[in-house]
């Protein structure tokens, strides 16, 4: 078996080649590394290069790899450079010498190239399956929670109130957006580098498209140095990631608090709760927590890639091996977050009645009266200030609006009609609000009917 040292007289050192080894990452991608391997071969058949006998021994051989892989009979030898050095020796034990002949018209660096991208439409597909039980469940919420009252907040101070169906239906459309992007992203992703060999293309026949069809890919990649040198799809993948997390985590923040005795608002499943070691009460919002936690690691994933790009000279150099740590992280954490997003949302109760008393009145429909004055003709401005005069007045009483109610309002704007009653109802207030992508329920609806029927409007390709 060929450890490609024909040229030297030493061997390479063993620390050296602990270092350089990537094996044990590669064999995330083993199974793509012989679907790859397949299509070459079988193409090389097809154009004649290897003969029928020589094309179904090597075909059998990568099967027999492929089943022992699956079933762990095989265990690669950590003393190959990587997972496509392993296998070709694997191969050559298994059929003999023509085993040598599978890496005709090919280099690692294409062939590596196109595990990357295979495997890569594969995660980012299964990416895309997970945010969609993300935005299913959401939905779910909504019809089932969505009329529960809440303040919506700016600042994180209480605002206006909103139901909390409005509030779920914006983080249902922030996930929309990013399979959107996920969609961009397997779009770019998806063109073949087999048969760009080293970086130059090759003298044998090869029909790409041949391998590009054979292997599920929209195209074949236009230029050879461009296909065995270019890490951008793995950016854009890591960057539709990092989106995704961080939208994740703002979801998670809010799980956090609103969960906490102060907001009281939900109440998290026991199986995605966690106890203290110290505290026996405790009910502990740890999923959400390490959702927020994992953000970093995965922008950071995506930083790494960045960085590991700049500045290389075209074509392959070694370093683009450090590629598959971050992407591989960038894909599983984020794959896994949405996950448990999905898990802790669809467990999770929500306390429906739990402001529905306190808003009554509360500060957060000061807009409401302010709307009600400048709907009697008063310039808003004017009636910010009305209103925000009462706000004072009502604070310094210890109340809140509902001081105003029965004629109070009136020593701030003759436009306040007595009864205030309709305007101090923060569900009242909330209905009121039924311009297009509003608070109102029928909004709601809408949005609801929007996404469930637009969801596959993205559906990615292959
Ligand atoms: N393990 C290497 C990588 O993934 C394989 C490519 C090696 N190519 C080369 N020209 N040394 O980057």
């Amino acid at each position: 078996v060929s450890d490609l040292r024909g040229r030297f007289s030493a061997e390479l050192d063993a620390e050296m080649l602990r270092f350089s080894s990537s094996l044990e990452l590669d064999l995330e991608l083993a199974d793509e590394d012989i679907r790859g391997s397949l299509a070459h071969v079988g193409m090389l058949g097809t154009i004649g290069v290897l003969s029928a006998e020589e094309t179904s021994a090597i075909v059998e051989g990568l099967e027999t790899i492929r089943t022992e892989l699956a079933s762990g009979s095989w265990v690669p030898d950590p003393a190959h450079d990587d997972i496509h050095m392993a296998v070709e020796a694997r191969l050559v034990e298994l059929v003999g010498g023509v085993g040598g002949k599978l890496h005709t018209a090919r280099s690692r660096n294409d062939q590596v190239a196109t595990a990357v991208r295979l495997w890569l439409k594969r995660r980012l597909t299964e990416l895309d399956r997970a945010l969609v039980g993300l935005i299913e469940v959401l939905l779910d919420r909504v019809e089932t929670d969505g009329r529960t009252l809440m303040p919506g907040y700016t600042h994180l101070q209480r605002g206006q109130p909103v139901l909390l169906g409005h509030h779920l239906l914006a983080h249902a459309w922030a996930a929309t957006r990013d399979r959107e992007r996920i969609a961009g992203a397997l779009d770019r992703a998806d063109r073949c580098p087999l048969g760009a060999g080293a970086m130059a293309g090759t003298s044998h026949p090869i029909d790409r498209e041949l391998t590009a069809d054979e292997l599920g890919f929209a195209a074949v990649a236009d230029n050879a140095m461009d296909a065995v040198a270019a890490r951008d799809h793995l950016q854009e993948a890591a960057s539709v990631c990092a989106i995704v997390m961080t939208g994740l985590s703002r979801m998670a923040a809010e799980l956090v608090l609103w969960s906490s005795a102060e907001f009281d608002l939900v109440r998290l499943g026991e199986a995605h709760s966690t106890g203290s070691s110290i505290m026996p009460q405790k009910r502990n919002p740890d999923g959400a927590e390490l959702v927020r936690g994992k953000v970093g690691r995965v922008l950071g994933d995506l930083q790494a890639l960045l960085v590991l790009v700049k500045g290389l000279p075209l074509a392959y150099n070694r370093d683009l091996q450090e590629d598959r740590a971050p992407l591989i992280d960038a894909l599983a954490q984020s794959e896994s977050s949405v996950k448990i997003m999905t898990a802790m949302w669809r467990d999770l109760d929500v306390r429906a009645d739990r402001f529905e008393s306190e808003l009554h009145g509360d500060m957060s429909l000061a807009t409401e009266l302010a709307d009600l004055l400048a709907e009697r003709g008063v310039p808003f401005r004017t009636a910010h200030e009305a209103v925000a005069a009462a706000v004072r007045w009502c604070e310094e009483q210890g109340g809140n609006l509902v001081l105003l109610d029965g004629g109070a309002a009136a020593r701030f704007h003759e436009a306040f009609p007595d009864d205030l009653g309709p305007w101090l109802d923060p569900r009242a207030a909330a209905e009121r609000r039924t311009s297009f992508g509003g608070t109102a329920w029928p909004e709601v609806e809408r949005q609801v009917d929007v996404l469930r029927s637009n969801w596959c409007r993205v559906e990615p390709v292959g």
